[in-house]
């Protein structure tokens, strides 16, 4: 099955306070580049040139006139809106059409992670029927999806919850068979008024469709004023590989 690129580059960026006041988060400089080339240089890294971008109305020109039509990076980029933030389920059920006879490979546009995605799709595609997520092993779980594991299987998995039952957070590469796109129109808002990308995944679990790929090396958001710190810092030390 072909594979296609679903970068998230919606949201407020609410916890980066006065920065995303004009712009949008994923347009913010990490190291040289705006945050978003990074998952764009991922994905095309991982030979997958047919992406989309979603993002809110605001700042979609921004996209448009940064990127362009992807030529420039090697890739195809299409652009669609997500009219409010609902959540990044809900980003990616607007992939659905984009997506519908593909593997879908989906970004957050605000992880930055030093590994190249290649050999994830690769691990992924033993299980093409399945979700397939990356985890790694953070101080800080509760302010992730956490998956907890016994015998190298998933078994639970929660989002941000007070007490972890592990420390794997689940980062913010995902990848998805096509019949994602018909799970996320049955989901309903969580306690944050979102369409979480969690509950997705949880469906995956219940259906023993979840596998995943571990991180060997540094990974970080970027959504906050410390993490978008720290994420400049580690490709300055370390410029990730594409
Ligand atoms: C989202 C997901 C969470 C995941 C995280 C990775 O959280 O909901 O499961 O661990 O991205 O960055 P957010 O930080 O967007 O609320």
């Amino acid at each position: 099955m072909k594979r296609r690129g679903v970068i998230l580059a919606g949201g407020k960026g609410t916890r980066l306070g006065d920065l995303t006041k004009v712009t949008n988060k994923h347009l913010l400089p990490v190291g040289s580049m705006p945050m978003v080339f990074y998952p764009l240089k991922k994905l095309v890294g991982a030979g997958i040139s047919e992406i989309l971008l979603v993002s809110g109305t605001e700042h979609m020109g921004d996209f448009v006139e940064l990127l362009g039509s992807g030529r420039e990076y090697g890739c195809s980029l299409t652009y669609r809106v997500q009219d409010e933030a609902g959540g990044i389920a809900q980003a990616l059920g607007l992939a659905a059409h984009f997506c519908r006879d593909a593997i879908s490979v989906v970004l957050l546009g605000d992880n930055i992670f030093y590994d190249p995605l290649g050999p994830i799709v690769e691990e992924a595609s033993s299980h093409p029927e399945w979700a397939w997520l990356t985890l790694m092993k953070v101080s800080d779980p509760q302010r992730f999806g956490v998956a907890e594991l016994q015998n190298d299987r998933i078994v639970s998995i929660e989002e941000k919850p007070a007490k972890p039952k592990s420390d794997y957070a689940v980062l913010g590469i995902y990848i998805y068979p096509p019949d994602v796109y018909d799970i996320i129109p049955e989901l309903r808002p969580s306690g944050r008024g979102e369409l979480e990308i969690t509950d997705v995944n949880q469906r995956f679990l219940k259906q023993e469709r979840l596998g995943y790929s571990l991180l060997n090396n540094y990974w970080t958001d970027a959504g906050t004023l410390d993490s978008l710190a720290y994420a400049n810092q580690l490709v300055r030390q370390q410029p990730p590989l594409f």
